[in-house]
């Protein structure tokens, strides 16, 4: 029996069930519609918590089951009690030293996941621009978007600045030079602050909502998510009818600074751009997500991508 749903929408949902008294949380998707971006994601979260609950015990929840109902595929996941999401605890947290610790679990937690290198080489960076940059705009299909693609000067934060798409050459470029370590990791794949929830009783994390289409798996990525919804305030963006307004929280600020320090003393000066690049390129590989549901955020995170790539190529001048 369905209880609470987390998130609907036509493709897909996640919501909290109870059989014979055992909570767990069902996510869903159709078998018919959409099958790219919603089956194969579907399925490349399915096997990857699978693994990675084996590989990592305690760090992501366990598969309990999966199969088929209609034309829906479904899994069911445990449901980790009493925790809220990041962001979620961001909001509410009252003291630094809870923020803190919240930060030191996150980065252990990480740590562990990145710890297995995999060989690699610079190349896949260019398959990553193809498909998570370029591709990911030509998937955006709605007249909005279409309409506003064509513009060549944006505003943003009340300033008028060069367009994305007439900085696509440069920005391809800078991923190529600055990426100078091409190792692998494991990674989680969509480390944004609201795919993991945190119990602050016990100090524990548990990462959920993980996805295989990073292309090149690696610390870089997993930080930028993390970049994605403390820097770029993702979620408050996300949730606001108007971006305008929104006021940022204690708890999140606090966060910031310390995950920002973090990468100062951890990355050299080219992996802290390479980091930038990467989370600016996660507001572009939402896009088409955007664009099927509310094309106006496609607008909006368009111009916020538009804007971060502005900073950084000022800040590098
Ligand atoms: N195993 C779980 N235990 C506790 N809460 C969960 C669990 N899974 C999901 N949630 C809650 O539901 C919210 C949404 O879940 P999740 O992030 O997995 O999916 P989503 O972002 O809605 O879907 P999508 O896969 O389309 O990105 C989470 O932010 C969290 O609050
Ligand atoms: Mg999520």
């Amino acid at each position: 029996m369905k209880i609470k749903e987390f998130k609907g929408g036509s493709l897909s949902s996640t919501a909290l069930h109870e059989e014979d008294g055992k909570l767990f949380v069902r996510k869903e998707i159709s078998i018919i519609k959409n099958r790219e971006y919603g089956f194969q994601r579907w399925y490349s979260q399915l096997k990857r918590i699978q693994r990675y609950n084996v590989l990592f015990p305690g760090s992501y929840p366990e598969i309990l089951d999966f199969g088929i109902k209609g034309d829906r595929a479904f899994m069911d996941i445990e449901y980790i009690e009493s925790a809220d999401s990041g962001i979620e605890f961001l909001k509410k947290v009252k003291t630094f030293d809870e923020v803190k610790l919240f930060f030191n679990e996150l980065i252990s937690v990480m740590d562990k996941i990145h710890e297995t290198k995999i060989k690699s080489s610079k190349n896949p960076i260019k398959l990553y621009f193809q498909e998570e940059v370029k591709q990911k705009i030509i998937d955006c299909k709605s007249n909005l978007f279409l309409n506003h693609y064509k513009k060549q000067k944006i505003v943003f934060n009340n300033i008028t600045i060069d367009a994305l798409s007439t900085q696509l050459n440069e920005y391809g470029k800078m991923f190529e030079s600055f990426y100078t370590n091409p190792i692998e990791t494991f990674s989680h794949g969509n480390l944004t602050l609201e795919n993991l929830v945190y119990n602050p009783d016990t100090n524990k994390i548990t990462l959920i909502d993980v996805y295989e289409e990073n292309i090149i798996d690696s610390k870089y990525a997993d930080y930028s998510q993390i970049l994605q919804s403390c820097n770029s305030n993702y979620e408050l963006y996300n949730e606001s009818d108007n971006p305008d307004l929104i006021s940022i929280p204690f708890g999140l600020k606090s966060f910031k600074k310390l995950f920002n320090e973090y990468l100062n003393n951890q990355l050299s000066k080219e992996e802290l751009i390479f980091t930038k690049l990467l989370e600016i390129s996660q507001f572009i590989r939402m896009l088409p997500f955007k664009d099927e549901i509310a094309p106006k955020k496609t607008i909006f995170f368009y111009n916020l991508a538009s804007y971060r790539l502005h900073e950084l190529i000022g800040e590098l001048k």
